[in-house]
């Protein structure tokens, strides 16, 4: 198992990721907030989740409350899938809280995939003007990046994520156990976020990724582990220089112009975030290599990298409909063009002048390979 530690202004606390968390859980949790998590004793403690989750792992989630003599959680369930990231559902979950008898002292922990600790998240930020969380993430997206950093929220019809937060958790218990019931697809998507952070900050987890995929793809769990937790390492240390994403935190975002472009454009229904990520990192490769920030020898490493861990999805959109998209983002803030580009190998940086010509290049060749590549 490895610890990596997360410091920002507003909190300090560890992430643990390894195989066999979830047996631990209570007394962890326990161990964490430093005061008893039994019910009995004035402190409730809830558990959001979904149906699916909790008729995989609810069992083994539950074992270690019944063996740790602990009362077992109030269960909340939301329903899985984008569309219950809402300001409804935080509602709901909120009143089932009050009416459980929850307090400013209740404890909740989200238990699930991005969805469920976004939504989570934000209802611990929220109920009673915030009360302490942990994050149990599920999914391999959840582990390596939605469940740290403390940005927790839901979407408006308007858009995605325009309602939040920033709340840190007291903890993250990343069991990658639990990803061995994680569909194919979802894994490969998440993998696309560490094959990111390899990008932006972290040459040795290019190479660890280009030498082991098979290792990594068969789920065997020390090369997850190592995967997992160089990936939270390095968004750790981006969290703790730049928690509100005023600056530096913005690489985090390489691949996200064109790839919200692209979810927005296909109603988040053609890809997952993973898969639209991907290939906006491969039009912001583009924009780097006509800017000179990367060789011709690394953009076709980069390239190779991210394929490998797909299939990616075919594009059915056309680049005019992507350019309008990506001039909408709220990212762009005053119409600005904003663009994560790598430096290299593991270094990245952030520019706000793309003009429409490179932009509409960079489109294009994304296009084009994913009619030729990627595949
Ligand atoms: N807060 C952040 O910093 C941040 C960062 C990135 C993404 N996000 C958000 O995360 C969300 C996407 O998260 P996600 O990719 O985890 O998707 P998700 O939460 O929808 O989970 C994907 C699917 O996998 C299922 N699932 C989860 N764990 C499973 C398991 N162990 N076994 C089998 N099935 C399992 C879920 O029920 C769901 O159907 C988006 O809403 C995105 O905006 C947030």
């Amino acid at each position: 198992m490895q610890t990596i530690r997360v410091e920002t202004p507003s909190a300090k606390y560890d992430v643990f990721a390894g195989s066999g968390l979830l047996a631990e859980l209570a007394p962890r949790i326990e161990r964490v907030v430093r005061r008893s998590i039994l019910a009995g004793r004035g402190q409730r403690v809830f558990v959001v989740t979904s149906p699916e989750i909790w008729a995989l792992w609810g069992k083994k989630f539950l074992r270690s409350f019944q063996e740790a003599k602990i009362d077992a959680p109030v269960t909340l369930f939301l329903p899985p899938g984008e569309q219950h990231k809402t300001v409804k559902s935080v509602e709901r979950l909120l009143r089932e809280m009050v009416r459980a008898g929850g307090d400013r002292g209740s404890l909740l922990i989200a238990f699930g995939g991005g969805i469920v600790g976004d939504v989570g998240g934000f209802v611990a930020a929220t109920f009673m003007r915030g009360i302490n969380y942990v994050q149990v993430p599920t999914t391999f997206l959840a582990q390596v990046d939605s469940s740290v950093g403390g940005k927790v929220g839901v979407n408006l019809p308007e858009g995605k994520n325009l309602v939040g937060n920033f709340h840190q958790p007291r903890a993250v218990f990343a069991d990658i156990g639990v990803l061995g019931t994680l569909p194919d697809r979802e894994l490969r998507a998440g993998l696309m976020e560490s094959v990111k952070a390899g990008f932006i900050r972290d040459r040795a987890l290019v190479r660890f990724m280009e030498e082991h995929a098979e290792e990594i793809l068969a789920r065997d769990p020390k090369s997850l582990e190592r995967v997992i937790a160089s990936s939270i390492r390095m968004k750790a240390d981006v969290v703790r220089k730049d928690e509100r994403e005023s600056g530096l935190r913005m690489i985090l975002n390489l691949g996200h112009t064109v790839g919200h472009a692209l979810e927005q454009a296909t109603r988040y229904k053609a890809m997952l975030h993973g898969e639209a990520v991907a290939w906006g990192m491969v039009a912001s490769l583009a924009v780097a290599r006509r800017r000179g920030t990367i060789t011709g020898g690394q953009m076709e490493r980069m390239e190779k990298l991210i394929y490998r861990y797909g299939p990616l999805p075919k594009l059915k959109v056309t680049a005019a409909r992507v350019i309008a998209v990506t001039g909408r983002d709220k990212k762009n803030v005053g119409g600005v063009r904003r663009f994560v580009l790598p430096v290299g190998i593991g270094d990245a940086g952030v520019v706000e002048d793309v003009t429409a010509a490179e932009l509409e290049a960079a489109v294009k060749y994304m296009l084009v390979r994913a009619r030729t590549a990627g595949r």
